[in-house]
Formats: structure tokens, sequence, C-alpha cells
């Protein structure tokens, strides 16, 4: 039985009203925060993937297509770390509630996501209602693009231990079977661009444009994209609510929005109220 859920502040509330009132479909935009309660560490945390298993590098540095091909070993071993850790953790209440909200909202609901760990679609979100910005570390693909396909990645890495260097049996394992260059994880780096195909690029402008609501859930706004749809949903004065516990340039949106509200508090404790909230008159 799922229990009751206390009731949101009126604040919040009003937001939510004010969403009903509008049309269009209720945009939920994700960040590292949303996966912070399943052990997952956020980026800009203190225990952020950069700082601890990147040693001397910032993440610019790190994460880019140019740093992949001067160490792909390096950057590799980092990446199947960051995808062992993903692969033993689990949903969390917040991405259990958002999967719950698409099955009540159906087509009125869409997922935008920053998040690589895959945990929105093992939560049961749908891969068609979520649009992962900056792609998914359960897949490759050719580094050298000799195919636009995307496979799984091999099973084996699952267990990566941090710092492990790669053997020879992982470089064949990551090597493409047309072309024999690398493969690559199907992740956005920082020296690449947003686009249609790989990263829903204008999939989620548009449904920034549409949206009767915004909840933004645990980012910092340090990328382009899900800036780009904060301010487009904050110019068009639709209802915004932010959930993190540290304010940001998405909660001073909220806050500036007559229509917004910033929810200071963690993912768990916030998103299933205010999901619960937004299906609260329709069948499970
Ligand atoms: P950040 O690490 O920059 O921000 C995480 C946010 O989550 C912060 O605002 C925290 O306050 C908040 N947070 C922490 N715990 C939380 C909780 N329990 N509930 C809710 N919020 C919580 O992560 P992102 O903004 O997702 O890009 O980072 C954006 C992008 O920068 C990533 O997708 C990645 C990175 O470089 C690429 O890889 C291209």
């Amino acid at each position: 039985m799922i229990p009751a859920m206390p009731p949101l502040d009126p604040s919040i509330s009003a937001v939510l009203h004010a969403a009903d009132a509008a049309e269009g479909p209720v945009v939920f935009l994700t960040g590292a925060g949303i996966s912070a309660e399943s052990g997952i560490p956020t980026f800009r945390g203190a225990e952020g993937f950069w700082q601890v298993g990147s040693r001397n590098y910032q993440p610019q540095e790190l994460a880019t297509y140019s740093a992949f091909r001067s160490m792909p070993g390096e950057i590799w071993a980092w990446y199947l770390y960051r995808y062992a850790m993903c692969q033993s953790a689990a949903p969390n209440r917040a991405h259990l509630a958002l999967s719950e909200l698409e099955t009540r909202l159906g087509d009125e609901f869409l997922l935008v996501t920053q998040n690589v760990d895959g945990l929105h679609l093992r939560a049961g979100n749908s891969a068609a209602r979520t649009y992962q910005i900056h792609g998914n570390l359960d897949l490759v693909r050719c580094a050298g693009a000799c195919s636009p396909e995307l496979t799984r990645m091999p099973e084996r890495f699952a267990t990566w231990e941090k710092g492990r260097p790669l053997d020879d049996e992982a470089e064949q394992a990551l090597t493409c079977t047309r072309c024999g260059d690398w493969l690559r994880p199907h992740v956005l780096w920082f020296d690449e661009c947003y686009d249609e195909e790989r990263y829903r690029f204008e999939s989620s402008m548009a449904v920034a444009a549409a949206c009767r609501l915004l909840v933004v859930v645990g980012t910092s706004g340090a990328t382009t994209l899900p800036m780009h749809v904060a301010t487009t949903v904050a110019q068009r004065g639709a209802a915004f609510l932010v959930v993190d516990p540290e304010p940001s340039s998405f909660s001073d949106m909220a806050d500036a929005n007559p229509r917004g509200c910033f929810v200071q508090g963690k993912a768990g404790e916030f998103v299933p109220a205010i999901a619960d909230a937004l299906s609260a008159d329709r069948e499970p």
C-alpha cells in the first residue's frame, strides 16, 4: 500500500493549480541530484566523480572527445568505473514516483534528463518519453562513427573497480567489430554539440515551448540545454518548480516567476508528493 503523502506547502500547491489551468504536458527536468539518494555522487558535490575518480583532471578536460582520442584507455577505465557504480545502484523513491506519474499521465508527461545512469528507464519510464540529453552509459557506439548503431555496454564491465587499468580482453571488447576503431560510451562530451538524433535537442526545446509545468530536480545549471529549457519556460511565465537542497540559477528563475516556487529539499522527500498531487484524479 502506498503511504499517504503529507500535505504540500500552499506555495507549491498554488503553482500546481496554475499548471492545472493551463495546456500542454508536464515536464520534469532532472540532474544528478535525483540519483544522489541512490548512492551515486553528484558531479559537483564533495564526493563528485571528477574529484574522486579523475586524479588531476578537471571535468571539462577529461570528459571530452579530444581527451578520449589522446588517452582512450584511461578515459575508458574511468567511464567503466562510473558504469559499474551506476549498475550497482537502484532507482529511489523519486525515480519510482516519476515512473508512476508517466503511467498515470501518459502522453501528458515528459522527462528530460541529464543523467547517464539509466535509472529513470530502470524505474519504468519509457524510452519514448524520456529524453536522455547527455546519453546513457548502458550504451556504446563506434568512436569513428562508422555507423550510428548503439549497442549494449558489454555485461562484463558491470563490476569494474575504480582505478583498474584496461587489459587486452577489455580493449578487445571495446573495439568496433565493423571498422576496428575504439567503441566509445554513448555520452555527450564537453567539446561536442547537442543534436536531435542522439540527444533530443529540438524535442527538448519543443516541450519547453509547450509545457504547462516544468519541474527541475537536482541540477546545478552547469550545462547549456537545461538552461535553455528553463529559460524558455521562465520567459513564457509557465508554472515552474525547482526541487533542490541548494539554491541555483534555476531556483532564482523560480523565485522570480509569479507562477514559480523553489522547493528547498531532497528529491526523495518532495518528488513523490508533487507527482501524487499532479495525478490525484488519475487512475493508476
Ligand atoms: P551537479 O552535480 O552539477 O548538480 C547536482 C545538483 O543536485 C546540485 O544542485 C545539488 O544541490 C543537487 N542535489 C544534491 N542532492 C540532492 C537530492 N538528494 N535531491 C535533489 N537534489 C540534490 O549535477 P548536474 O547538474 O546533473 O554533463 O550536472 C550537469 C551535467 O554536468 C552532467 O549531466 C554532466 C556534468 O558535467 C555531461 O556529462 C555532459
